[in-house]
């Protein structure tokens, strides 16, 4: 993007950020912060050791180390700090609306409570001007037994959820595998979403369609392997939370020039750009947005399209989405 006009409308435009993994939002900085906080020992000498450890190779090698980063919250206030960081970011890339994903099996297993955890995120969140929601997320390299377990540990804290979601090791894991714990979700009212063709294949994003009956795929860019599948996916409208960063990163494409975005949204599927793990894969969401628009030749309708795609899919009722929807069609008329 050499335009800086263009740079300057997804940067400056109201949008909702729908895949961020709030653990992936933890900072070297704060790692270290939190484990002198805690006296946990790290296997990393100083912030700027820890930083150069995030050269990946996979979805598997980010993920050991995103784990190891999360061994340092142990307080409720760790929650809200990690949180309320994220958000303060957030709100200065112009993102009106986070659903926010937790991994509560992460701290459960360290013997943290998940009262704790739920705790600390919900408060960080009342206080943000950001609009909120909670997304629970299962470990699918884990049993769908301790899935369900999990769910039922939650259950005191059901007010505060928004919806279920599913992530960690994709390949071998596939949604099948979560079918009961989902439709017990279902039956709770929680919406539905989960990680699929992010690595593993389309079959991934039918079955988390067909068998967990989810409303939103996140990442999903293999789907365009499968003609069929985009055909049905352009049918339903069903929204993909794209990570452009976290792509090349992970190795999913080789560099951003080669990532599938524009093809998506040619192929009128309703992508949208997202973080993932925003201080691990280089950067919040607007630098996934200047990322992608500088390496493909996305234009300012791709901008706007963008932008309404993320609140049409995000979980908020039509009123709420009508007001953003509205901000951001006089945002691009103004900046005509
Ligand atoms: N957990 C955190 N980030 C993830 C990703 N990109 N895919 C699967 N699980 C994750
Ligand atoms: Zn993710």
């Amino acid at each position: 993007m050499h335009d800086e006009q263009l740079r300057q409308l997804v940067t400056g435009m109201p949008k909702a950020e729908l895949h961020i993994h709030i653990e992936g939002s933890l900072e070297p900085e704060l790692i270290f912060a939190l484990a002198q906080r805690n006296s946990v020992t790290l296997p990393y000498d100083s912030v700027e050791a820890l930083r150069a450890a995030y050269a990946f190779s996979d979805l598997q090698s980010f993920l050991d180390i995103y784990y190891a980063g999360a061994s340092v919250l142990l307080a409720e206030q760790d929650f809200y700090d990690m949180t309320a960081a994220y958000l303060r970011r957030a709100e200065q890339d112009n993102v009106r609306h986070a659903e926010i994903f937790f991994d509560p099996q992460t701290h459960t297993a360290r013997g943290v409570p998940i009262a704790t955890v739920i705790d600390g995120i919900w408060r960080a969140c009342q206080d943000s001007p950001v609009s909120t929601g909670l997304i629970l997320c299962f470990l699918r390299h884990l049993s769908e037994e301790e899935a369900i377990a999990t769910l039922e540990e939650a259950l005191p804290h059901r007010a505060r959820l928004l919806g279920v979601g599913l992530d960690s090791s994709e390949v071998g894991n596939p949604p099948e595998k979560f079918a009961r714990v989902f439709e017990r979700a279902r039956q709770l009212d929680l919406r539905l979403v989960a990680h699929a063709g992010e690595e593993g294949p389309p079959a991934y994003i039918e079955s988390a369609l067909d068998v967990l009956q989810v409303e939103r795929i996140d990442h999903g860019v293999r789907c365009l392997d499968d003609a069929n599948l985009v055909a049905r996916l352009v049918r339903e409208q069903m929204a993909l939370t794209v990570c452009p960063l976290s792509n090349i990163k992970l190795r999913v494409f080789g560099d951003m020039a080669g990532h599938n975005l524009l093809e998506l949204l040619d192929a009128r599927l309703v992508a949208t750009v997202n973080s993932d793990d925003p201080a691990y894969f280089g950067g919040y969401i607007n630098d996934n947005f200047i990322a992608a628009f500088e390496a493909l030749p996305l234009t300012r309708a791709h901008a706007r399209t963008l932008a309404r795609n993320s609140f049409n899919a995000s979980f908020v009722d039509d009123e709420r989405k009508r007001v953003w929807l509205d901000e951001v069609d006089a945002f691009f008329a103004e900046a005509a």
